[in-house]
């Protein structure tokens, strides 16, 4: 058998694109388990005073070894919370996580995350934000500069190199973020509506973006999104949460040809987002029937 090259290794233009791909498919047949194992999760917050909120309660969803699984629910329904715990950032106290069969003891290289609010540091240009995580990794100098600049290019950020965050518009910023994570190549992209800030057109060249590199590379993402045809052109299965205490109501397989121009105004892809927004809507009534009574 070859040697299996790391993601780590995978210097993005010298790539034999169709040898990654084989060695995914390999790889995936030899582990058919799934990667990210979420077991009867649930988080309580607890303030200094003494209120407690329960964000999660009894969370199991299993995302496969190089899925693609969109989470949707209405607003405080515990989507980033659960992103925080997958991504390490929040201690699981109550059920297990598992990634590649170990519990999650903090963030690691493996996962990337997007968060919602971007995370910039302020301080530091795109560039030296951009540059962060790859320092971390060990990277040579000049190999970094040019991963951290091809990323850079790739959100449309070429120009920008040397502003500030404050510098920049809340898209800009959110793109920073977004190359910040992609040129790491974790192995996990948890993405926390990262597309929220984008104009409609960027939207939709970010989208385009995501699906290329996540179908070349065949990294593993779970992506949060409140835009319900988003998730259903994106993903190739929809978790749909319930109203605080989130946990996931309902599953959705929403396998489509994502190669089709005109799949946006099939009608089977219509019916999915209708569908799916039915789910989601009636989940959002419950959730304000809940504040109201609050
Ligand atoms: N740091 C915190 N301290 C206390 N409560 C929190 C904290 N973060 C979140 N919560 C509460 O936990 C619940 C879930 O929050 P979370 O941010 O995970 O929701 P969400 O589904 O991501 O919402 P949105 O779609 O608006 O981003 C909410 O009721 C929120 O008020
Ligand atoms: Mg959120």
């Amino acid at each position: 058998m070859g040697v299996i090259p790391k993601r780590s290794e995978i210097c993005r233009e010298c790539v034999d694109w169709e040898l990654v791909e084989k060695v995914a498919n390999r790889e995936r047949v030899m582990n058919g388990a799934a990667q990210i194992v979420i077991e009867r999760v649930g988080h309580v917050y607890r303030s200094p005073r003494g209120r407690s909120v329960m964000a999660l309660e009894n969370v199991s969803l299993d995302v496969r070894d190089r899925e693609f699984v969109a989470l949707l629910g209405p607003s405080g329904c515990g989507k980033s919370t659960l992103l925080y715990l997958v991504g390490g950032f929040l201690p699981v106290e109550q059920g297990a996580i598992r990634v590649d069969g170990k519990p999650i003891a903090g963030p690691g290289p493996d996962r990337g995350i997007v968060f919602q609010h971007f995370a910039l540091f302020p301080w530091k240009t795109v560039l030296q934000n951009v540059l962060y995580g790859l320092e971390k990794q060990g990277i040579a100098r000049e190999e970094r500069t040019r991963r951290a600049q091809l990323f850079i290019d790739l959100v449309g950020l070429t120009g920008f190199e040397d502003s500030y965050p404050a510098q920049l518009s809340g898209g800009m910023k959110q793109r920073a973020a977004i190359a910040r994570t992609l040129a790491i190549d974790p192995q996990i992209l948890l993405m926390d509506e990262p597309f929220g800030a984008l104009d409609a057109q960027t939207r939709l060249l970010m989208q385009a973006e995501l699906l290329n590199i996540w179908q070349r590379s065949r990294k593993t993402v779970v992506f949060v999104t409140h835009d319900v045809q988003e998730a259903v052109f994106l993903a190739e299965r929809i978790a749909v949460m319930s109203s605080r205490p989130g946990h996931i109501k309902e599953i959705v397989e929403t396998r489509f040809d994502k190669a089709d121009p005109g799949l946006t105004r099939s009608a089977p892809f219509i019916d999915m987002v209708d569908h799916v927004w039915n789910l989601v809507r009636a989940e959002a009534v419950l959730a304000a029937r809940g504040r109201a009574e609050a």
